[in-house]
């Protein structure tokens, strides 16, 4: 799907102009939580199964990939380097993508979350980025990522290889458009489903998936503020102004008549507890909410939070019985199995 025209949003979505590599099945699906909406009071809880995407594991970050894989198959590339924390879905989901191409990939990992344990350091994303035959660099918490993957792709260049060089979580505008397309499939889907969401909540980490469907929702003409996002990284402020801008990029790359109004971009801060990657109680009750009521796999670093966000809107009467809500799952399972001891 690159062109969107739909009655019930006023303009099109057009980003054929745009290459990329399809690692995505199809639509992922829309789904009632039933047990879980009962439980919360009536709100209904819809989740979109961004977790149910297939390559390596599954998750947000393919959808940004098919735009920055189409991008670096498109130069040339026979080589991809991204940046992210040790235990980066980002950084895993570029491995499987890469793997897939036929590419090499060499993932630069910072000790982002002050942790040295076997299980963080060895388990989870890490075993599988090894498995995925990608090359890791281990870098300490305070060492500039970017800077050493620029570095890295300088050294490969001068052995000969074509290297794209993919920032934190995928988030360039070129990334964004993948949750424009989202945007876009979201609408869709709500209409042939009957559905209208008063609000979807995400995480928000890099900013890209809020900044990509804050573009997308623009450019079809729809308040972006439908997007209710807790950030999971960045102090708030930070994390606004991150996003307000990547935003506005990413809308240029896609109509650049268009313009996102500040206060369309809706961020949270209560969630962020002591930081990136560190657990809160209320992501504990989350993770173990969904999955005892529903079945359900949240992680501990971005849904769980945004997922407890969430539930205490619902708790504190933001959300009213009978509303429908949309949480976008956004997978990081293999990141459990990092954080054995904070359950
Ligand atoms: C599982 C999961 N959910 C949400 C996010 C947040 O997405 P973004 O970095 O685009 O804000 C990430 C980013 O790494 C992620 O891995």
């Amino acid at each position: 799907m690159t062109t969107v025209t739909n009655a019930a949003f006023p303009y099109p979505l057009d980003l054929s102009r745009h290459a990329r590599r399809a690692l995505l099945e199809g639509p992922t699906p829309i789904q009632l939580l039933p047990r879980l909406s009962r439980e919360l009071g009536g709100v209904n809880v819809y989740v979109k199964r961004d977790d149910l995407t297939g390559l390596g594991g599954g998750g947000n970050k393919l959808r940004k990939l098919e735009f920055l894989m189409g991008e670096a198959l498109a130069a040339g590339a026979n080589t991809i380097v991204t940046v992210g924390a040790r235990q980066s879905n980002h950084a895993r989901l570029t491995a499987a993508a890469a793997a897939q191409a036929g590419l090499q990939c060499e993932l630069v990992l910072t000790r982002a979350v002050p942790r040295d344990d076997f299980e963080y350091r060895e388990n989870g994303n890490i075993l599988l980025d090894d498995l995925l035959g990608a090359r890791v660099h281990d870098l300490p918490g305070t060492a500039n990522a970017l800077a050493f993957a620029q570095a890295r792709a300088e050294e490969l260049r001068a052995q000969g290889r074509s290297v794209y060089v993919c920032p934190l979580g995928g988030s360039s505008p070129v990334g964004c458009l993948g949750y424009a397309a989202c945007a876009a499939e979201i609408l869709t889907q709500a209409q042939a489903q009957g559905l209208r969401f008063a609000r979807i909540v995400i995480p928000n980490g890099s900013g890209g998936m809020h900044a990509g469907l804050a573009a997308g929702f623009a450019a079809l003409g729809i308040d972006p503020s439908l997007v209710l996002a807790y950030t999971v990284l960045a102090k708030t402020e930070q994390a606004y102004a991150t996003t307000f801008e990547k935003a506005g990029k990413t809308l240029e790359l896609i109509d650049p008549a268009r313009r996102i109004e500040g206060a369309s971009i809706v961020i949270e801060g209560a969630q962020l507890g002591d930081g990136y990657g560190m657990p809160t109680d209320a992501m504990r009750e989350a993770v173990r909410l969904v999955a005892s009521k529903e079945g359900l796999l949240l992680d501990p670093v971005y849904s769980g939070k945004a997922f407890a966000g969430l539930t205490q809107a619902v708790r504190s009467g933001r959300f009213t019985s009978g509303e429908n809500v949309l949480f976008i799952m956004t997978g990081g399972l293999p990141g459990l199995f990092a954080y054995r001891s904070a359950f």
